[in-house]
């Protein structure tokens, strides 16, 4: 959708203090004080850098090495169909309360999550935060979008939230535990965090992809690369230990199968199947071309033909392929007096 791409009037997210602080100032700001700061910051963060035909993103450039343009954006919501679709159309599997105030989707891409949380919890504000300003500028009254990092401390009030969700952010997170830490302050007792993550895995249950297959030595290299970064994309065997160390208890961690293809029987499954086809064949170029030419240093020539190489393979329809999904979610404690 072209309004994606326009620029837009957004919030940057205060990284020094929290977001309702009420010191008390000596005087006040000029009008022309805070706009020279506002206009710098808001330029910087749609200062869009370009690389191989790709887009990506300027506020804090080089964090995320994955573009966040229109090719990406229409993968991001591509991924937001085929877990619509496994979820049964929910959004969230958390047990959060009936009416919740407010709720704080990290990393939120697109933001097609918050836009439908939303409009599912009228009575929510729901914010969502990015370092890309890529949200749409028609949004529901009760959704606002913010640039921020979620690996710098976050700057939302503590105990504040009745809801913290995380979804595909694999790879953009420098350190979990803490970042769990981090959902923990902003909560209130009693609210909920939920992580949603894909493994960087391809399974088969009948032996039909096997283990030398080009689609699993991309996914190899790519591990490699985000680790040597320091973000890991292994995320869903650990999640749990994250948590709890965090302080969280009331620990769900379910394990679904996206199946990528059109080789199930099931019409779900082959439903899931092809949206998660079309995904992981656009996907394979975003994830890649920074990891491998930069990080793995591997030649612009070598890397085109590594993603072609993938591309193909996930179209073969003898491989009877999945990918494992996690859904974490966890409750703060209630206070205890
Ligand atoms: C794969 S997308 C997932 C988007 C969304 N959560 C969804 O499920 O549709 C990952 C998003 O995380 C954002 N991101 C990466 N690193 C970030 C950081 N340090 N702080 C905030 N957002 C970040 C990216 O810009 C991108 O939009």
């Amino acid at each position: 959708m072209i309004l994606r791409d326009e620029i837009v009037p957004f919030h940057i997210a205060a990284s020094s203090g929290p977001e309702d602080y009420d010191e008390d100032y000596d005087g006040i700001y000029e009008f022309d004080d805070i706009a020279s700061v506002t206009t710098s910051i808001s330029n910087s963060a749609t200062n869009y850098k370009f690389e191989n035909g790709r887009r990506y993103h300027s506020y804090k450039e080089g964090q995320w090495p994955v573009p966040n343009d229109e090719k990406q954006q229409n993968q991001m919501d591509l991924v937001h169909q085929v877990y619509s679709l496994r979820l049964e159309g929910k959004l969230y599997l958390a047990p959060i309360t009936e009416c919740p105030q407010k709720i704080l989707d990290v990393g939120t891409g697109t933001g097609i999550w918050a836009m439908e949380m939303g409009d599912l919890h009228p009575s929510a504000i729901v914010i969502g935060n990015d370092l890309s300003p890529i949200q749409p500028r028609w949004v529901p009254p009760n959704v606002k979008f913010e640039v921020d990092d979620f690996n710098e401390p976050w700057v939302q009030t503590p105990g504040t939230y009745d809801f913290v969700h995380a979804r595909e952010i694999h790879g953009a997170v420098s350190d979990w535990p803490k970042f769990c830490r981090e959902a923990y302050r902003v909560l209130k007792p009693g609210g909920w965090i939920e992580v949603a993550e894909s493994a960087a895995k391809l399974l088969s249950d009948d032996g039909t992809l096997p283990s030398n297959c080009a689609l699993n030595t991309w996914l190899d290299n790519l591990a490699e690369g985000f680790e040597k970064i320091g973000q890991t994309v292994e995320v869903g065997p650990h999640i749990s230990s994250w948590l709890r160390d965090a302080g969280f208890r009331d620990i769900v961690v379910k394990v679904f199968k996206l199946p990528v293809g059109l080789w199930p029987k099931d019409r779900t499954e082959r439903d899931i199947g092809a949206f998660n086809l079309l995904n992981m064949t656009e996907y394979v170029e975003g994830a890649s071309l920074q990891i491998y030419t930069k990080v793995l240093k591997k030649s612009l020539e070598e890397t085109k033909k590594n993603i072609k190489e993938a591309q193909a393979e996930f179209k073969r329809k003898d491989y009877h392929m999945y990918i494992p999904f996690y859904v974490a979610y966890a409750r703060k404690p209630e206070e205890r007096f």
